[in-house]
C-alpha cells in the first residue's frame, strides 16, 4: 500500500516561516511519485519548499491546473530547478485572459516568462491534452471538466477579450486525482468547473465512489446563495472524509462550510502536511 502525502506549499494563508500569497502549490507523494499541482504567483514557491525541506529536484510530474498568473508564476523557478520534470497541462493554459469589474481590466493570464519556459521545454517533457490522463494507474487528470450541474459558474467576471465580448468558461480548469485504498484523493487549482462537477466527473472516469480528501482553492466567494445551498447539499450526500478549502475559497464560504457540512472540514494553508495511510 503507497502512503499519500499532501503539503500545501503556497496558499493565502501561511503558518509562522512560511510566505503567503494569493496563489496556490501543493506537493503531492504518491508511493515513489512526487508531484507539483501548480505554483503559486512565483515569490513564495523556493521560499516555502526551503522551509518545508522540499527538494524540487526530486519532482516528477508538474501539473498545471488552468492558465491563471496565481498558479504559473512559479514556472520558470520550477523548470529551472527540477531538471527532468514532465509538465502535464491543458493546451489552452497560454489563452489570454482577464477579469473585469467595473470597467477595470485586469489580465490574469501565464506570465510571459512562463509561457516563454513552457514553449522552450522539449516536446517529449510536455504532455499537452485537453482529455483525461493517466500519469500512473492510480494517478489522473481530468482534462476539460463537463458542466453538467444548473448552479455552477466559472466564479468571476472571466473574459477571453478586454472588451469583455467573450466570456470565459476556462475551459483548461483541470484536477489531479489520486486513487487510494480507501477512496480517491482530489487535488484542484481553483475549480472553475465547479466543485460537483469535479467530483462527479471524477467519480465517473475512476468507477470509484468513495471521496477520502478534497483539497484546494474552491472559488465560493462570489457564489450566489442557490450555489451555496446545491453545493452543501450534494457534499453532504458524496460524504467526502475530509475537505481542506484553502486560496481562492473565500473567507465567509469556509466559514459556512465548516458550519454547514456533516464530515471533517479543515481550512488550509501553506505548510500543512497530510499524511494518508
Ligand atoms: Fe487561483
Ligand atoms: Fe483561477
Amino acid at each position: 500500500m503507497s502512503v499519500t502525502s499532501l503539503t500545501i506549499v503556497v496558499d493565502n494563508q501561511a503558518q509562522p516561516g512560511c510566505l503567503a500569497e494569493h496563489g496556490l502549490a501543493l506537493w503531492v507523494n504518491v508511493g515513489k511519485e512526487h508531484i507539483l499541482l501548480d505554483t503559486g504567483q512565483g515569490p513564495a514557491l523556493a521560499p516555502n519548499m526551503n522551509t518545508l525541506n522540499l527538494n524540487p529536484n526530486e519532482l516528477h510530474h508538474l501539473v498545471l491546473s488552468h492558465g491563471h498568473y496565481d498558479h504559473t508564476g512559479g514556472l520558470p523557478w520550477v523548470l529551472s530547478a527540477a531538471h527532468d520534470i514532465q509538465v502535464w497541462s491543458h493546451p489552452a493554459v497560454v489563452e489570454p485572459r482577464y477579469s473585469i469589474t467595473n470597467e477595470e481590466v485586469r489580465p490574469i493570464d501565464m506570465p510571459q516568462a512562463s509561457k516563454r519556459a513552457l514553449h522552450a521545454l522539449p516536446g517529449s517533457r510536455v504532455h499537452w491534452s485537453s482529455q483525461p490522463k493517466w500519469i500512473t494507474a492510480k494517478i489522473g487528470l481530468t482534462g476539460t471538466i463537463p458542466r453538467q450541474t444548473d448552479f455552477e459558474d466559472p466564479g468571476g467576471p472571466f473574459f477571453l477579450d478586454p472588451q469583455g465580448h467573450r466570456p470565459d468558461p476556462i475551459e483548461d480548469d483541470q484536477a489531479l486525482w489520486i486513487m487510494t485504498d480507501k477512496g480517491l484523493v482530489i487535488c484542484v487549482g481553483c475549480c472553475h468547473a465547479g466543485l460537483i462537477n469535479t467530483l462527479t466527473y471524477i467519480q465517473k472516469l475512476t468507477g470509484e465512489k468513495r471521496i477520502r480528501a478534497i483539497i484546494g482553492g474552491l472559488h465560493l466567494g462570489a457564489a450566489t446563495a442557490w450555489r451555496m445551498e446545491q453545493t452543501i447539499i450534494t457534499l453532504n450526500e458524496l460524504q467526502p472524509e475530509l475537505l481542506i478549502p484553502c486560496h481562492c475559497t473565500g473567507t465567509l464560504a469556509v466559514e459556512e462550510l465548516q458550519n454547514r457540512l456533516n464530515f471533517a472540514v479543515r481550512p488550509g494553508y501553506a505548510g500543512l502536511r497530510l499524511e494518508l495511510k
